[in-house]
């Protein structure tokens, strides 16, 4: 696999609207387009114009699957499971399924999408549920690896870039559900990360 490790962005470049609550951009629009593109072909160049079933993690997966999806010229399918961890903290804790499969995967070679591989602890939960579904085969596709906080032994087959252990957020992911739809991807302040983690551990 490709490893794109990032190079930190001068905190100049954090558009002032997002100055307070982010410390410095990770990965830009033009890094994340370029990067996405290619990781499309890698998928398209494996998959072998293969009939694909592709399921996608809701919420965080929105802005990179979209623009993934649109250089990826197999015949495929989308389906979306929905995941979520209790109550608004940072990191995944107890996971609930929001929403439910609706395609049949069987037989089938499925491309699973995520935002992040950061513990691992999703991917964990979430690929018995798949592979009990009887598919061909299951590859993950992450947009970003996380891999200093890696708890599970699971690794995604394609990986846009290899982040540090800091919390990021921005192109679909989130921190307490926000800053989404920041266009490139920043690192959150730690201040606002430690107040939140205080909260949590208060209740
Ligand atoms: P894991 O279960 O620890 O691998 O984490 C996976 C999920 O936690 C991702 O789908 C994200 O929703 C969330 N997550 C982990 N690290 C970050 C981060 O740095 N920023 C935003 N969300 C994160
Ligand atoms: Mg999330």
């Amino acid at each position: 696999m490709l490893d794109f490790p990032v190079k930190a962005k001068p905190k100049s470049s954090v558009p002032p609207r997002w100055r307070k609550e982010v410390a410095r951009v990770l990965i830009t629009e033009a890094q994340l387009a370029l990067r996405v593109r290619t990781l499309a072909r890698e998928i398209e160049r494996d998959f072998l114009g293969r009939e694909t079933v592709v399921i996608s993690l809701l919420n965080g997966t929105v802005m990179f699957l979209a623009d993934l999806l649109r250089h990826v010229t197999l015949p495929l399918r989308l389906d979306f499971l929905g995941v979520s961890s209790y109550g608004e903290g940072a990191r995944s804790g107890e996971l609930i399924f929001t929403k439910e499969l609706r395609l049949d995967v069987r037989g089938r070679d499925v491309l699973l999408v995520d935002d992040i591989l950061d513990t691992g602890g999703t991917m964990a939960r979430v690929l018995p549920k798949i592979r009990a579904l009887k598919p061909r085969r299951i590859k993950i596709c992450v947009l970003l690896d996380k891999p200093a906080r890696r708890v599970e032994t699971i690794e995604a087959d394609y990986a846009g870039f290899t982040v540090p252990d800091e919390f990021v957020v921005g192109y679909g992911l989130d921190f307490a559900e926000r800053y989404r739809n920041l266009p490139f991807v920043g690192v959150l302040h730690p201040h606002l990360y430690k107040q939140a983690c205080k909260r949590i551990n208060r209740k």
